[in-house]
């Protein structure tokens, strides 16, 4: 009945959200390779962390494998923003292959503080998720044994490293802030002269975005997080929506796969996007709400991003 009054419900957009810089700059490497280039130009692993992102530059030409020895030698390969082992690069040197990559500039910078700890002779603690790529890759910067994983609070409270006088401290860059100054504070704790990161490894866009979802939380009956079950830094932002105070709190793909029960029972709903999922995806949902509800939309943000990074030089000239 088209006439029957329709339910009005309250969405809370959390920003920032979505894309970050260096996702941004992750897909137009692989967009920019292809035209430069032509199809097919590799790319190490899902470029990043969304499904819909990795589809829509499969149609372009990009071809997405696990490992190096997947590409041929004569067509580029891209890196995943992510970053790769160093044995990955000298892998494709030996085989003398175009490499672009798309690493990220700040993953990059904890790959450099790594070295520079392990230079100085400093054992080190890196907290992060295990089997994640930025791990592998970070982890891969060093020799075998050079970097030990601490990933749970119970971990830092009993690890016990090769010289407990000599330690430094890097991290992932997608980390749940509040977990990790947990950790970092139970390390702190038993190692004082632990070097710390200068400044924090977890990224501008991960703190951001965090700090943005837990200023809705609180007064949301359910919170939506766009993105792909792969992406670490879309699963901290529903932990941080459900410890912040959000009734409900759940990680979707898109727009079909949302819950109307639970939208149903939800006076207000609040929205945000991890850092690898298109600004489309965020629009469809709201779209898909506007079709069943009328919807009062609030932007929340809480601050501004103007992070832009460069392309690669191969791709500069
Ligand atoms: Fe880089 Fe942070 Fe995005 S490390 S890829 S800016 S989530």
């Amino acid at each position: 009945d088209d006439n029957a009054p329709r339910t009005t419900k309250t969405v809370l957009l959390a920003a920032p959200r979505g894309f970050c810089a260096g996702v941004d700059r992750a897909i137009l490497i692989v967009e920019e390779s292809l035209k430069k280039f032509g199809a097919p130009v590799y790319v190490r692993h899902e470029i990043v962390h969304n499904r819909h992102v990795v589809n829509r530059l499969r149609g372009l030409g990009a071809v997405f494998v696990e490992e190096l020895d997947e590409c041929p030698d004569d067509r580029p390969v891209v890196f995943s923003a992510h970053g790769v082992p160093k044995s990955v690069p000298k892998a494709a040197e030996a085989r003398d292959m175009t490499v672009l990559d798309a690493t990220c500039p700040l993953v990059s910078k904890v790959h450099i503080e790594a070295e520079r700890h392990y230079a100085k002779g400093h054992h080190i603690f890196m907290i992060g998720h295990t089997g994640h790529p930025e791990v592998i890759g970070t982890m891969g910067q060093l020799p075998e044994g050079a970097i030990t994983l601490v990933e749970t609070e119970d971990e830092a409270r009993t690890i016990m490293p090769p010289n407990p006088d000599n330690l430094a401290l890097v991290t992932q860059t997608t980390l749940s802030v509040d977990d990790t100054q947990g950790i970092i504070d139970i390390l702190k704790g038993r190692f004082p002269t632990i070097a710390l990161p200068y400044k924090e490894d977890i990224c501008y866009a991960t703190t951001n975005r965090q700090m943005a979802v837990k200023a809705i939380a609180d007064e949301c009956d359910l919170l939506l997080v766009i993105g792909s079950v792969t992406s670490s830094n879309s699963k901290r932002l529903v932990e941080v929506g459900d410890k912040g105070g959000a009734d409900n709190a759940m990680l979707i793909s898109s727009a079909d796969s949302i819950n109307w029960d639970m939208i149903e029972a939800a006076d207000t709903i609040g929205l945000s996007a991890g850092a690898s999922a298109p600004e489309y995806l965020t629009d469809g949902v709201l779209a898909a709400l506007r079709s069943r509800y009328d919807i009062t939309v609030k932007e929340v943000e809480v601050t501004k991003e103007k992070v832009i990074f460069r392309l690669p030089k191969l791709l500069r000239e």
